[in-house]
């Protein structure tokens, strides 16, 4: 057989049962073998599914043994006739007529009871699982539906810069670099340069990896994110949050109805989706808080809500909750302070159901020069190094507004996974950089 040119087929096809009684040839990795006195299963995984394939010693001892060799995840040629078999996973099996290695190599790395450390040390290699595999396929539908939505609701995207020296979500968390000989940091946010490009192309979104130096070692922080930043010129606090909900609507939707088999393979029910519908509730920070205090909960209204806050307010919600209005004190020095609300700003963050944390941080930006230096001074940055993002202030300058998603953090929701390392291909925690 040859690798490149032969006519394999895809194993997802088989098992829809395109190819009863035929004589196909299919080529993947070993996912399972076993093998009997009198027959030898491989059963073989291509990227669309997988299928038992069976070389039986009365056919051939040559191929029963050739079978019996072979090691996990060994790439292999198969050729065989598509057999209709109840006892078989999927329903069908390939009896095979034909072997070929593509490349034997060594006994694989990964059994059973290895321990999460050794698996993360080799992800490379752990990323073929099929859970990592159907994870990722999720991933890759809930960019490419965002995408969509916002390219229907008329944006545009374009980079941000990744290495900057405008610290957005304040300096504790930043990753320093030497840049020749000067000091830069990773971008925790594209946000300050998108709403540079609103002047231009009023709806845009930025999509790039964030970076965040958290020394917190929890199941939903990484280091290094994937950060997904509309921003909207003419748009105040209550049409940022009527898009945000417009969106998660309109993706959980999409995904109940164009992915429900892959969903319910990964372990989350379609129908849970098809709930995430409009309105979201919607709670002052204030509410929040007192809210906590009645659950027994000891935080004092100035604190930020914490895993344990956030877990209480969303563990019974089917549907994402936004908080707004927190206090300006701990929010980011861009958020316009609420004329009707002093003390607060036009924040919003949305909030997961059943405890997965925040998934959206938005806001309303200060739009007026004076008070975005002011706030810049309040909260003890230099305002040299924003003088860029000032200017922005001077020339024409509108109300504005915009908001984050994290990608990871929406894929651990909507695969319900318990870490949000197994969202990302190389997860980046406080203590891992590797491989
Ligand atoms: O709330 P954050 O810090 O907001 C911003 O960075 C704004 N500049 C966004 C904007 O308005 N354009 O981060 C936004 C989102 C969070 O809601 C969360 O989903 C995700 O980014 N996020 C993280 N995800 C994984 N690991 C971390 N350490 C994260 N920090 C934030
Ligand atoms: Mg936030």
């Amino acid at each position: 057989m040859d690798v490149y040119k032969d006519q394999f087929v895809e194993i997802k096809d088989i098992l829809d049962g395109k190819y009863e009684q035929k004589i196909v040839k299919i080529r993947g990795w070993v996912y399972r073998a076993r093998a009997s006195q009198t027959v030898a299963f491989v059963v073989l995984r291509d990227s669309t599914g997988i299928i038992q394939c069976a070389a039986k010693k009365e056919n051939s001892s040559e191929l029963y043994q050739k079978a019996k060799d072979v090691y996990l995840e060994s790439s292999l040629m198969i050729e065989g006739i598509v057999k209709k078999d109840e006892r078989a996973p999927g329903g069908w099996e390939l009896e095979v007529k034909e072997i070929e290695y593509i490349s034997k190599g060594e006994p694989f790395l990964i059994s059973k009871d290895k321990s999460t450390e050794f698996l993360l040390d080799i992800r490379h290699l752990w990323l073929r699982s099929q859970k990592l595999t159907k994870v990722f396929k999720l991933r890759h539908f809930i960019v490419k539906y965002l995408r969509e939505f916002l390219e229907k609701e008329g944006f545009f995207e374009l980079p941000p810069p990744i290495i900057t020296q405008s610290a957005c979500e304040g300096g504790a968390t930043v990753f320093e670099l030497k840049y020749f000989d000067q000091k830069a940091y990773l971008s925790q946010s594209g946000q300050l340069y998108a709403e540079s490009y609103i002047y231009a192309l009023e709806k845009v979104y930025v999509f790039g990896p964030s970076f965040r130096a958290e020394p917190s070692r929890t199941v939903r922080h990484l280091t290094e994110y994937w950060h997904l930043e509309p921003e909207m010129a003419y748009y105040n606090q209550e049409m940022n949050m009527q898009l945000q909900e417009k969106m998660i609507v309109d993706l959980c939707q999409r995904l109940a109805k164009e992915q429900d088999e892959l969903l319910e393979q990964i372990g989350q029910e379609p129908k849970k989706l098809k709930k995430i519908t409009s309105p979201f509730e919607r709670i002052s920070y204030k509410k929040a808080i007192e809210k906590c205090q009645e659950l027994g909960l000891k935080i004092e209204y100035g604190q930020d809500l914490g895993a344990d806050e956030e877990y209480a307010l969303t563990k019974d919600k089917e549907k994402p909750i936004f908080i707004h209005n927190h206090p300006k004190e701990f929010k980011a020095f861009y958020m316009r302070e609420d004329p009707a609300n002093p003390g607060t700003v036009l924040s919003d963050d949305m909030l997961a159901p059943a405890g997965h944390g925040e998934i959206i941080g938005g806001s309303e930006r200060i739009w007026d020069e004076k008070e975005l230096v002011r706030r810049i001074k309040e909260q003890g940055l230099k305002e040299e190094d924003y003088r860029w993002y000032i200017d922005l202030r001077k020339y024409g300058s509108v109300p504005h507004s915009g908001f984050g998603v994290g990608i990871e953090r929406l894929v651990k929701w909507i695969a319900n996974l318990e870490h949000i390392r197994d969202a990302i291909p190389y997860p980046r925690v406080i203590n891992r950089v590797y491989p």
